[in-house]
């Protein structure tokens, strides 16, 4: 039997959990309203929006950068001194990445474009997801998996179409010019192309709203996108599993799953908010 104290205690937890419904609820109208009426919104997305894809996020307590020094195996340093070290790290996890689906998150957002309420995405992902739910206009500042280049003569392959040798050879060379080949990301230690940097700082700058979506927004130049929009007077929303240090400066938060917050969004604006 539960004793009156305890039921109290019950209630009052109730209560509480009901309360932090009511206002996340609050919270996606509010959103919804703004996106909305945004003419320029802008998403910026992280690991955590391919979380439910299960790809792993890269900080945080299982996080990759907690299983793997990123310094030893994902710097273009790391990579000049052993590429095959790096093959081996990249053969690792790549497959994951490449054998990922888009997930309600990725799904909600190509259909606020195809909507008009989202003028482009800004991913620092490099598994291709968005495209693959439909969105038209990413810029993928930290570049994508499903590319190869050659460090020689910079001949890009489609990784599905080389995986024989990806798979056989330690270090992967080019069909041309026998030079090693190296997916087509951003290492640590290397500059993002400059065209691309130049578009997303563009995009970021006019855009009036920011929905910054799964990032800890711990890496440069993502980390500097907030305050750009913000000098355009944009709102900034952030939708993040967990509280970031960015949080206070953003005017909506919600904590929670993007693949279950974002398609609420969706909905908030379709019901007509
Ligand atoms: P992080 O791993 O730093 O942050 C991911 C964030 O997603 C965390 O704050 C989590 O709380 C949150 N998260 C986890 N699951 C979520 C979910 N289901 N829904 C919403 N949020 C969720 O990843 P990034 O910010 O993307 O760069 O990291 C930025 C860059 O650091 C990466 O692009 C990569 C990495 O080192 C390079 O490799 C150059
Ligand atoms: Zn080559």
């Amino acid at each position: 039997m539960v004793s009156a104290c305890e039921s109290a205690k019950y209630s009052a937890e109730e209560a509480r959990r009901l309360e932090s419904r009511l206002e996340a609820y609050s919270t996606i109208m509010a959103i919804a309203h703004e996106l909305k009426h945004a003419r320029r919104a802008v998403a910026l997305t992280g690991a955590g929006i391919s979380a439910e894809s299960g790809l792993g996020t890269f900080r945080g307590r299982d996080g990759l950068w907690s299983r793997y020094d990123p310094a030893a195996v994902a710097s273009i340093e790391s990579f000049n001194q052993n590429p095959s070290k790096f093959w081996e790290f990249a053969r690792d996890i790549g497959w994951k990445f490449l054998e990922a689906k888009p997930n309600a998150a990725h799904i909600a957002l190509a259909e606020l474009e195809a909507t008009k309420h989202l003028h482009c995405v800004v991913t620092q992902n490099i598994d291709g997801l968005h495209q693959r739910a439909g969105n038209k206009n990413v810029i993928e500042i930290h570049g994508n998996i499903g590319r190869v280049n050659c460090t020689m003569c910079a001949t890009t392959y489609a990784t599905e179409k080389i995986v024989d040798s990806l798979v056989q050879q330690d270090v992967p060379t080019c069909q041309k010019c026998g030079g090693a080949l190296k997916p087509n990301v951003v290492l640590f230690g290397e500059e993002i192309p400059k065209k691309t940097l130049i578009e997303a700082v563009k995009r970021v700058r006019s855009a009036d709203v920011l929905l910054t979506v799964g990032t800890s927004l711990e890496v440069y130049p993502a980390s500097s996108f907030p305050e750009l929009a913000k000098e355009n007077h944009a709102k900034v929303i952030s939708i993040n599993m967990e509280r970031t240090r960015w949080d206070d400066f953003s005017d909506y938060q919600v904590h929670g799953s993007a693949a279950d917050v974002l398609p609420r969004i969706v909905q908030a604006i379709k019901i007509g908010f």
